[in-house]
């Protein structure tokens, strides 16, 4: 594609914030230490998670990038920069988080493969740009299309990365063409994370947001899109980021009786406390991030002092001076929430926090019963452990 390139070494990466802890090198995968998580509802760009299979790609014109769109349609038409910017531009908070994220933890059950990430691998911004339903409006697919009448069903997203798993050829992913025409789904092609325009790190100059959905499904720098058949067949559609019972190893495994993971599970994780943290006896505030996935609300956050034995609710909130209400209009759907709760700790302790969705889903209490070959979705009862001493803390 002219003006991006992707490059096949590591010798042109972007300059990266110090305090991420990095879980593997080449390609860069690091996320901020879970105390930032808290900080802020909108997490700042410098400290959001990297999630990367290749080296990050180089944009040498701008004005000559475009995606290319084709396949099972009548037309298909090469979209620039400028094509996607005349579109009505919109701004979705929403939360990406890593099917990966929490894996580290699985692995202590049993060894499970991929790279290590601890509680954040996961990260709320504004993403800016076009709605997906109207770019694809630009080639002649009308809103809420399941089909188009030459068969297209699915939304082939192609990158330029160069990725191992894929044998040097580019990460892919797909979307069902219903959500990719429905404007109420959000699916975006971004061009602006937290109002700045993206940076090279996060897909510069375009990448795919599929709000409620694995981050896997968002594919940065964006290449081209094509109107397939049937969903993609690419290695992070295929053999990877599908979810297994327990019972299944690397021995018996078929990757063809699991379908592509799409919408993530509900979560919560406790961010103000490291797992062991040594504290005063006294009050302490615990506080974290709870989000679900597929646009449902987050209806309770409970958290535990005494290891899941008693449980008191926590509060939630998104933006300060609006009282959050699950799935209510003037919450952000797609974002996640922070909770936080004031408690009394006089002795050491497990504190333990779980969520609920909207749909009454709740989060499973034990790792073992969720276990998978890949370590994906862990998101078992969050469990940090304080110790508390009387002296010289
Ligand atoms: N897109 C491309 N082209 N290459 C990638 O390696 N990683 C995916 C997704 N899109 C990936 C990609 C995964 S697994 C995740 S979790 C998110 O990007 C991470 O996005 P981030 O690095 O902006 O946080």
């Amino acid at each position: 594609m002219p003006g991006i390139s992707g490059p096949s070494d590591y010798s042109q990466e972007p300059p990266r914030h110090p305090c991420l802890q990095i879980n593997a090198k080449e390609p860069f995968n690091a996320e901020p230490p879970r105390s930032a998580l808290v900080s802020s509802y909108v997490t700042p760009v410098e400290l959001f998670y990297k999630r990367n299979h290749g080296p990050i790609p180089v944009v040498d014109d701008i004005e000559r990038y475009c995606v290319d769109i084709s396949g099972l349609i009548e037309t298909p038409k090469k979209v620039y920069m400028r094509d996607v910017r005349m579109l009505p531009k919109y701004n979705v908070t929403a939360t990406l988080q890593c099917a990966g994220n929490r894996r580290t933890a699985m692995s202590k059950t049993k060894k499970v493969r991929g790279v290590g990430w601890d509680v954040s691998a996961i990260g709320n911004a504004v993403w800016g740009g076009a709605k997906l339903a109207d770019v694809l409006e630009l080639i002649g697919i009308p809103k809420l299309t399941s089909s188009t009448q030459s068969g297209g069903k699915h939304v082939e997203f192609v990158s330029i990365d160069k990725c191992k798993e894929e044998n040097g050829g580019p990460y892919k992913a797909s979307i069902p063409l219903s959500q990719a025409t429905n404007p109420e789904a959000d699916v975006l092609l971004a061009y602006e994370m937290n109002g700045e325009p993206l940076n090279r790190d996060h897909g510069y100059p375009l990448r795919v947001i599929v709000p409620g959905v694995i981050g896997a499904r968002s594919v940065k720098w964006l290449d081209s899109i094509y109107i397939i058949a049937k969903e993609c067949q690419g290695f992070f559609m295929q053999k990877d980021y599908k979810m297994f019972p327990p019972s299944v190893d690397w021995g018996n495994i078929d990757w063809n009786t699991r379908k592509p993971q799409m919408d993530f599970p509900v979560q919560s994780v406790i961010c103000s406390l490291e797992d062991v943290q040594s504290i005063k006896p006294g009050k302490v505030t615990i506080s974290g991030y709870a989000v679900a996935g597929g646009g449902r609300g987050i209806e309770r956050v409970d958290v535990s002092i005494d290891g899941g034995k008693t449980w008191m609710e926590a509060t939630r909130f998104q933006k300060t001076g609006v009282p959050y209400v699950a799935d209510h209009i003037s919450s952000d759907k797609w974002a996640w929430v922070l909770f936080e709760v004031t408690v009394d700790i006089p002795h050491s302790t497990e504190i333990v926090a779980k969520a609920v969705d909207s749909a009454a889903n709740v989060q499973p209490e034990k790792v073992h019963d969720i276990w998978n070959l890949r370590g994906i979705l862990n998101t078992s009862w969050h469990r940090v452990h304080v110790r508390v001493g009387h002296s010289n803390m």
